[in-house]
Formats: C-alpha cells, structure tokens, sequence
C-alpha cells in the first residue's frame, strides 16, 4: 500500500511522522548525527534545561536493570541560555520540531524560563514535573495535584508556546493529575517519566547509585506506562505523547492503540543508536499488514472488550 499518512497533529503541533525522542536520551542530537538521519525523527525534546548550567549529581548516576536501567543523572545541561546561542541554530538545520523540556526547583523558576523560551525558535516547551519542589519538602512537583495546578496554571500565562506537560508516573491517580493539566490550558501531556526504582550491591551492601535511587526507565516499565497512557486517554481529550519501554515499531503501535497520538522513544537510543529509524519503519509496515492508510487512525483504536 502506497501514500501512508504519518502526519500527526498534537493540537497545533503538527509532525511529520509520531516518533520523536525523549528528553535525556538524545542531548541536543548531536552525538546521534553519525548514526542517523534527524530529519527523519517528528520531533526532539531536548536534555532538561534549566535556568543556570548544571553538573548533574555524583557519583554512579546510571545502574543497568533487568530489562531496564535506573539513572540518577540529576538534569545534568548547560542551560538555557547555552541551549539558545549554540542548540537551536543546530537543531534548526534540520526537518524536525524542536521540543524545549524545561525544568525548575519551584513554581517561578518554570515560570523563568517559560518566558525567556516564549520569544526562541522553538516549537513546543515540554513541562517536567517530576523536579523535586524545593519548597515542598522536596516532593516531586507532578503529585500534588494542587501544585500541579499552581505551576500549570502560571506556565501557561508566561508563553503562548505549544505547551506540552509531562507527567510523573509515581501518583495514586494520574487521571485527577491529567484533568487538572487539561483544566490549566496544556496543549497535550506526554508520559510517562520514569519509575523510581533502587539497586543494592550485595556483597558491598550499598545502594548502587550513589544518591541510593533513581528513575526506571527502559522495557521493564513498558507495561506500567501503556496502562497509565490508557487510563489518561479516558481521562482527557488533548493528545498523548506516549513513552515508556518502546523499542520496536510493535511497541510504538501498542500505546497508540491504548491512546496515544505520538510515541518517544528514550532508553531505546542508548541500546539502538538508530532506533527511530527501525520504530518508524515498523510502524510502516504494520499499518501496511493491516490495511490502514493513517497512523492518526490508530489513536485509541482497540476492539472493544466484552
Ligand atoms: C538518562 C535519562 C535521562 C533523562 N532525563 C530526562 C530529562 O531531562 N527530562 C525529562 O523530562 N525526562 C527525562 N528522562 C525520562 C525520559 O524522557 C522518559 O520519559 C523515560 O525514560 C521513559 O521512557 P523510556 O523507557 O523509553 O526511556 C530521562 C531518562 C533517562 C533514561
């Protein structure tokens, strides 16, 4: 079958095919140039950024898992700023959207870089809100739906940018969460972001990561994710930028059936520098096995269970 239709639109941010990159697994794409062709990828969301460069943490900051991988890696960037002078004019070379994943340690830090970004060359802010709130205790941002609310809310009145919010998969109801980031004007929510998890060294009885836990990403969480991409689809009707696990064209294919209208792929790029390429092609091939011209058709689009 000839003519397939690839194109999505994610509420005005329209891409040429659904596979994009997850933040933190692509930097700013520059080290995956030699492996493939970025302009064949929908879209790139960039390494975090936040206001002032960041080393990242200590230490062991990456341990290997069945199937997946816990990273504490501490939003390791060199800053807006930085991201500005040198990132954009790269990454404007080439035929893909860019997705700016913005960070902070509490509500007018988001709100900083919001309004700096509102005047760049970007085309979407991605909103992380698996920081920790310094002013909370710590908590992450994204599990208190009433901060979620606040930092939402004060985004949105800082940008007229495409604003994507990503959420946390660690909450008791993410569908409260997703209703409140659709209620605060976002244009489409992306998840999940990793899992928090924790290895031990037996015979040294340490944690391996030196900060004790990290995140879990990889296919060991792929089934938690396609669970909760299903559950945020019920819940609202903005588009889903749906992650967690993918690795081959079959796994894109499963979260656009449980709902989501594009994929990223994020550890996949650590284990198969041209995983995009073999997502992408797989996704092709499936709608092609089954006789469907347009991936958007794909969204949601399971028989239903009796
Ligand atoms: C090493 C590493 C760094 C990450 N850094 C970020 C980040 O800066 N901002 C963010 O929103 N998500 C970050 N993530 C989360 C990923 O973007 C993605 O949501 C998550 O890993 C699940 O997808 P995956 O299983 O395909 O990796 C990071 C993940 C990894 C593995």
């Amino acid at each position: 079958m000839n003519n397939l239709d690839l194109k999505v639109d994610l509420n005005g941010l329209i891409l040429d095919n659904p596979v994009t990159v997850a933040s933190g697994t692509f930097g700013f794409g520059r080290e995956f140039e030699p492996y493939l062709d970025l302009n064949e990828i929908g879209a790139i969301s960039v390494k975090g950024l936040t206001l002032e460069p960041r080393q990242g943490n200590e230490g062991v900051r990456i341990v290997e898992t069945p199937m997946g991988m816990i990273n504490s890696v501490g939003l390791q960037n060199p800053g807006v700023h930085h991201f500005i002078e040198h990132e954009i004019p790269y990454l404007r070379q080439f035929n893909t959207k860019i997705i700016a994943n913005i960070n902070g340690n509490t509500t007018q830090e988001y709100v900083r870089m919001a309004e700096i970004l509102n005047s760049e060359d970007v085309d979407s802010i991605e909103l992380n809100i698996s920081c920790p709130n310094v002013k909370n205790g710590g908590l992450a941002f994204g599990t208190n739906p009433k901060v979620v609310e606040e930092v939402v809310k004060a985004v949105r009145n800082a940008t007229d940018k495409h604003l994507i919010v990503k959420l946390t998969p660690n909450v008791t109801d993410i569908k409260e969460i997703a209703k409140i980031v659709e209620a605060n004007g976002a244009n489409c929510i992306s998840l999940i972001n990793t899992v928090t998890g924790m290895a031990i060294d037996i015979y040294q009885r340490k944690p391996i990561l030196k900060r004790k836990s990290g995140g879990l990403s990889g296919p060991a969480v792929k089934p938690i994710a396609i669970k909760l991409v299903h559950d945020v689809y019920q819940a609202v009707s903005i588009p889903i930028l749906g992650m967690g696990g993918i690795m081959t064209g079959e796994d894109a294919v499963e979260f656009m059936l449980a709902g989501a209208d594009a994929i990223a792929i994020g550890t996949g790029n650590f284990v198969n520098p041209t995983a995009v390429i073999d997502v992408k092609k797989g996704i092709e091939k499936y709608l092609e096995y089954m006789e469907i011209k347009s991936v958007s058709k794909l969204k949601g689009y399971l028989n239903t269970v009796e």
